[in-house]
């Protein structure tokens, strides 16, 4: 580090905080959505097989989901469960009117068709906004519905620096889920947006050019200090946990970013935990109820 910037210490980006108060206005509206429609506003969550963290995610996602008022139809599948029997699910639960959001947790199991399910979700009910219709209403500046992580990535972003015209930012990461509509995200907000990868050469001079960086790779604190531009606000979407060791004998859980060393130099940083990760949820609970008052023919309130 130059003289020129002191060491300082990073501001903290407080997602668990922001978090809560979104699920708090969520619940607010979910009650006037009822009391407006005549029903809850209702999020379907499927999970197929038997994987530990999956199970996790499945079960606070229906926990968030009553909490905030809306009613969760959790829909637990064998792990042998066949394309067609998956496909049937889905084509049930896109007729059913008591479902506003449809949410298939991945990874699903290695047999099933990943792309078919997801595609077979109705573009209206499209909570994880993983379909080619989401998608492309995203690329194409419209409405829809946008995948969680990267919405609430957002929601931290411009909570934090306001607006984020002109701004250069670093995605790290290319996956479909979380690089990529982040991307799409930066860009509509008239960010200059650089889309790094395993492929990019000298990424730590790439990243040195940003004034906001999103790490999202699964590999656990890959950017270093010295590839920070100092005063950047870094948003780690990261959730990778360490070998286990005497201190730690569950592992350590850690993101993308050595925070440790990452938060001496940046403006601003979100932890792991306690950053992205609760804004997953509660972007969903958003979600879901973004999507029922438009399936019902009202306007979402704007606040969400
Ligand atoms: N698995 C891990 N994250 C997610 C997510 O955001 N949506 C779905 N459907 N599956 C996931």
């Amino acid at each position: 580090m130059s003289d020129a910037f002191p060491a300082s210490t990073a501001a903290l980006i407080d997602g668990k905080a922001f978090a809560a108060g979104l699920r708090a206005k969520v619940a607010i509206h979910a009650a006037a959505f009822e009391a407006q429609s005549g029903r809850k506003a209702g999020l379907a969550v499927v999970l197929v097989g038997e994987d530990p963290a999956s199970q996790v995610y499945v079960r606070s996602k229906g926990k968030a989901t009553v909490e905030c008022g809306m009613a969760s139809f959790e829909h637990r599948l064998p792990a042998d469960t066949t394309q067609a029997d998956l496909i049937a699910l889905v084509d049930q639960l896109n007729a059913d009117g008591a479902v506003d959001g449809i949410l298939v947790q991945l990874p699903l199991p290695g047999h099933l068709d990943e792309q078919a399910v997801v595609e077979r979700i109705s573009p209206t009910k499209d909570v994880d906004g993983l379909t080619p219709v989401s998608t492309g209403r995203l690329a194409l500046g419209l409405p829809g519905l946008v995948p969680c992580t990267p919405l609430g990535s957002l929601m931290l972003l411009k909570d934090r620096l306001g607006s984020l015209s002109g701004l250069n930012a670093v995605v790290i990461g290319r996956s479909i889920l979380v690089g990529k509509p982040m991307a799409q995200l930066l860009l509509g907000e008239s960010c200059t947006v650089t889309i790094a990868h395993s492929r990019t050469k000298d990424l730590p001079q790439v990243v040195r050019r940003a004034d906001i960086v999103v790490a999202a790779v699964g590999r656990p604190e890959m950017v270093k200090a010295d590839w920070i531009k100092p005063g950047a606000t870094v948003i780690d979407v990261g959730i990778n946990r360490l070998p286990p060791t005497e201190t730690s004998p569950k592992g350590k859980l850690v993101g993308d970013v050595d925070f440790a060393g990452v938060r001496e130099v940046a403006g601003a940083i979100t932890p792991v935990p306690g950053g992205v990760g609760p804004m997953t949820i509660a972007v969903l609970l958003r979600n879901a109820l973004v999507a029922a008052y438009r399936n019902a023919g009202l306007d979402a309130p704007s606040e969400l």
